[in-house]
């Protein structure tokens, strides 16, 4: 018996043997179908008529440019292409994470495959993303700054100038090579954290200087001294002052309706903070010829000390594919258990209090998570970019008129508790925008309408709150 078997397998391995082709013809074989995509291993076995063990040698052969990799919970191994990356980029790449007391340590492994996936290791875990992980495509250069990062990644090496032109690998190339003092608190590639090892050096710019040298930014907008990268569309620049350690610097030419928002926006967030709902917390300054709203950042701790953090758009590509409303997102994050119910009664606050001040401006990325240090979600972050956008200029120097508000009830639905909250709140932004002295001067025209829409939002808000 044993003898036939051994007969058996030793014909088997003769035919196999015989019939298969060779090593270097079937590696460039393998090269040519995975380019299609990745394939499982029987699959690549079936097409190119070979065994197991001599396609595991095949593919050990390929290594440089071939990757084997099994995504946990599937027990089938596959294989993919490595990506060709621009700049001579390895397609293997390690990626950091700086903690809260400023330690560095490695957070993920990644490998970019061809046809656009991106295969991720951490820890036993491996996952596959189409395209980016939310979180690259998040840390990734948007909105004014990553226009100008663009421009300068463009002088410097070969990024197209437009940041309208870049696509995934770019944005990988990107994050590997200049991706510096990025949102949240992950380091793309061991050139970038010496880039980070090396922005330690420079000191904070000491209060006694911090108006000119905000100036100075706004004048030349010299691209950032502090690297990188924050979306959005407003002008801005990142900093670290002595007195507020790292912000984000929004300013505006005096003059400009910009200009009349930004106070507006320090008072939104502070009234938003009044009735609990953690907000970042601002300074306003004017000099020369601009104002300046100064961001406190919440994913910095001190100096060298980071916080993860993910933007509502990120987490919800991730998860769920939708972008409809706040309300919808933090309904289906507390479903999900990635909110608490009091964070996402804090998100819905911020939607009815949006509703109540003209803020139209409600899109995915004006709402983040903040992420702790073993990459839990760990509750909403404190609110940013909220104002009255209702009357935000439209481009090429037309702004809307002063027309009063024009609340609705929306996704955010009769509840009395967080009608009532944002009222307060509320109650306290149009009051201040009547009656408080700032750094920025609040133009008259402004309070007079902070008036009207005070009556406006107490005669809409009345219905939606607690009986009694
Ligand atoms: N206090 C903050 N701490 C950390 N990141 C912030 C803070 N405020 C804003 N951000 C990040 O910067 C981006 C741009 O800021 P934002 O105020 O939304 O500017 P804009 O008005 O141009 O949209 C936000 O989308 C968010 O990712
Ligand atoms: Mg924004």
């Amino acid at each position: 018996m044993l003898d036939t078997i051994q007969r058996i397998i030793h014909r088997e391995f003769e035919l196999s043997t015989a019939s298969q082709p060779s090593s270097s013809e079937s590696a460039q074989e393998i090269g040519r179908i995975l380019r299609g995509g990745v394939q499982t291993a029987a699959q690549l076995m079936a097409a190119l008529g070979v065994s197991q063990p001599t396609l595991s040698r095949t593919i050990q052969s390929l290594s440089s440019t071939v990757t084997a990799f099994r995504v946990s919970g599937d027990r089938t191994p596959r294989y993919a292409l490595l990506r060709q990356l621009p700049l001579g980029l390895h397609s293997r790449q390690r990626i950091y994470r700086l903690l809260a007391s400023g330690s560095m340590e490695p957070f993920a492994d990644v490998e970019f495959l061809s046809g656009g996936s991106t295969l991720e290791r951490i820890g036993s875990v491996t996952r596959m993303y189409e395209g980016l992980p939310p979180y690259m495509a998040f840390a990734a250069p948007s909105g004014f700054l990553g226009r100008q990062l663009a421009h300068d990644a463009a002088r410097a090496q070969q990024f197209p100038s437009s940041l309208k032109d870049w696509d995934d690998e770019h944005r990988v190339a990107w994050l590997f090579t200049r991706g510096l003092n990025l949102p949240g608190n992950l380091v793309f590639g061991d050139a970038s954290l010496q880039m980070e090892i090396d922005l330690r050096r420079l000191d904070p710019t000491p209060m006694s200087e911090k108006a000119a040298h905000y100036v100075a930014m706004a004048s030349a907008l010299k691209g950032a001294a502090y690297g990188s990268s924050a979306g959005g569309e407003q002008p801005k620049f990142l900093g670290m002052t002595e007195g507020s350690g790292h912000v984000i610097v929004k300013f505006a030419r005096l003059g400009s309706r910009m200009a009349e928002l930004l106070p507006l926006e320090h008072l939104a967030l502070r009234s938003l903070a009044e009735v609990d709902v953690p907000s970042s917390s601002t300074q306003l300054l004017t000099s020369g010829d601009y104002v300046f709203l100064e961001v406190r950042r919440f994913d910095r701790v001190g100096k060298s000390g980071r916080i993860g953090m993910l933007s509502a758009g990120a987490v919800d590509d991730e998860f769920f594919g939708r972008r409809d409303s706040w309300p919808e997102f933090a309904a289906r994050c507390e479903k999900a258990k990635y909110l608490s119910a009091a964070d996402a009664r804090r998100v819905d606050t911020m939607a009815a209090f949006s509703e109540l001040i003209g803020n139209s401006d409600r899109h995915f990325e004006n709402i983040s998570l903040l992420i702790d240090e073993k990459g839990e979600y760990a509750g909403i972050a404190p609110a940013y970019d909220i104002l009255p956008m209702r009357y935000a200029s439209i481009g090429g120097g037309v702004d809307p008129d002063l027309t009063p508000i024009a609340p609705k009830v929306g996704t955010i639905g009769a509840q009395p508790a967080v009608w009532a909250r944002a009222a307060q709140a509320a109650e306290r932004f149009w009051t201040a925008v009547q009656t408080e002295t700032l750094a920025a001067q609040i133009p008259e025209a402004m309070r007079q309408l902070a008036a009207t829409n005070l009556a406006v939002a107490r005669e809409f808000v009345a219905p939606l709150l607690p009986a009694g």
